[in-house]
């Protein structure tokens, strides 16, 4: 069999392990957190030109470029991002509305109170979302708003995606499964979000000549976050000074987010951080302490096949 393939009884433990894993719109959903009545009830909201989407698919860099967005809506005041919580600056938008309990445990394991005294308007409000393209809300589709879309190199995501199985209680995995259960899977994209392939090219075309949109690339934050940024407060229309900048960077630099209280996801109760941190390693290359050389060969093989003639090129290392 293909290294690539999932067999039927790896597709079925998959559904097995996900917690009320509900199947809609030829995805899967983890049902603790995705409800399709809420994916549904996104349709009728309204998005607007100080509305900044970031979409990708999960685990490409979304609370990274959450952070950076955010401190570009708020002038470069970084000391006033660490007076409020992530989940409060950036909204998950198919988070379902019964999941308030994550929330609460959040801010109660970790006494991450927001000052909202502070009473911050940011210049932007920042919205992040996993879904497919196709299942946007008609505003984004329409321009109404501004749209980032935040891509990685598929195999560095691939055993980012693994361990966020392990760690994240929605998904369910824990330790019961192994790289090499997984890697096929993720091939196959049987699995929450489906094929990478088909979320980030959907993407990719639709970002192409859409001044409402934009695509970037984890590594190329990696390897110039400054200038980066500078691109991304074009795209939204709000400049920063060079100190501003400074500032930002070193703010969202991977240490600093790791140890950021308000921007970590420390302590969220779906996530069991004795398998693993959310803020893991932040390093590109990493899939080379997971892919074995068959597993790899037999990836390029697919990726050439998916990719070639798409125009869209990936940093691995
Ligand atoms: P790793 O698991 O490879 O470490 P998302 O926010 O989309 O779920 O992506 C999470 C991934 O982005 C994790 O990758 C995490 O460590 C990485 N990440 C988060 N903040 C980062 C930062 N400031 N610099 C580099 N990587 C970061």
């Amino acid at each position: 069999m293909d290294l690539c393939e999932a067999s039927e009884e790896l597709k079925q433990k998959y559904l097995f392990r996900v917690p009320y894993s509900k199947e809609f719109a030829d995805y899967i959903w983890p049902g603790m957190v995705v409800n399709p009545e809420k994916i549904l009830s996104l349709n009728d909201m309204q998005l607007g030109p100080d509305d900044v989407v970031i979409a990708s698919y999960p685990k490409s860099g979304t609370t990274w470029a959450s952070e950076v967005l955010s401190a570009i809506a708020h002038d470069g005041d970084t000391e006033m991002l660490s007076r409020i919580r992530m989940d409060e600056r950036v909204l998950w938008l198919e988070l379902d509305d019964k999941a308030w309990w994550i929330k609460f445990f959040y801010i109660w394991k970790n006494k991450i109170f927001s000052n909202s005294a502070t009473n911050a308007v940011p210049k932007k409000r920042i919205c992040f979302t996993h879904l497919p393209l196709e299942l946007l809300p008609p505003s984004i589709l329409e321009g109404k708003c501004k749209l980032l879309y935040v891509a990685r190199n598929p195999k560095d995501q691939a055993v980012s995606f693994f361990h966020f199985h392990r760690m994240a209680r929605f998904l369910g995995m824990q330790t019961h499964t192994s790289w090499n259960e997984f890697f096929p899977l993720f091939c196959s994209g049987f699995l929450y979000c489906g094929s990478w392939f088909e979320h980030v090219l959907a993407y990719w075309k639709f970002t192409q000549n859409n001044p409402q949109a934009k695509f970037i690339c984890y590594e190329d934050m990696k390897r110039d976050l400054m200038a980066e940024m500078e691109s991304l407060e074009q795209f939204v229309g709000v400049p920063l000074s060079m100190e501003q900048r400074v500032k930002v960077v070193k703010h969202c630099s991977f240490d600093s987010m790791k140890d950021n209280k308000m921007a970590n996801r420390d302590g969220v109760m779906l996530f069991n951080e004795k398998i693993s941190k959310f803020m893991r390693k932040g390093i590109v290359g990493d899939w080379k302490n997971y892919f074995t050389v068959a597993q790899s060969e037999a990836f390029d093989e697919l990726y050439q096949e998916k990719m070639t003639g798409t125009g869209l090129h990936f940093e691995f290392e």
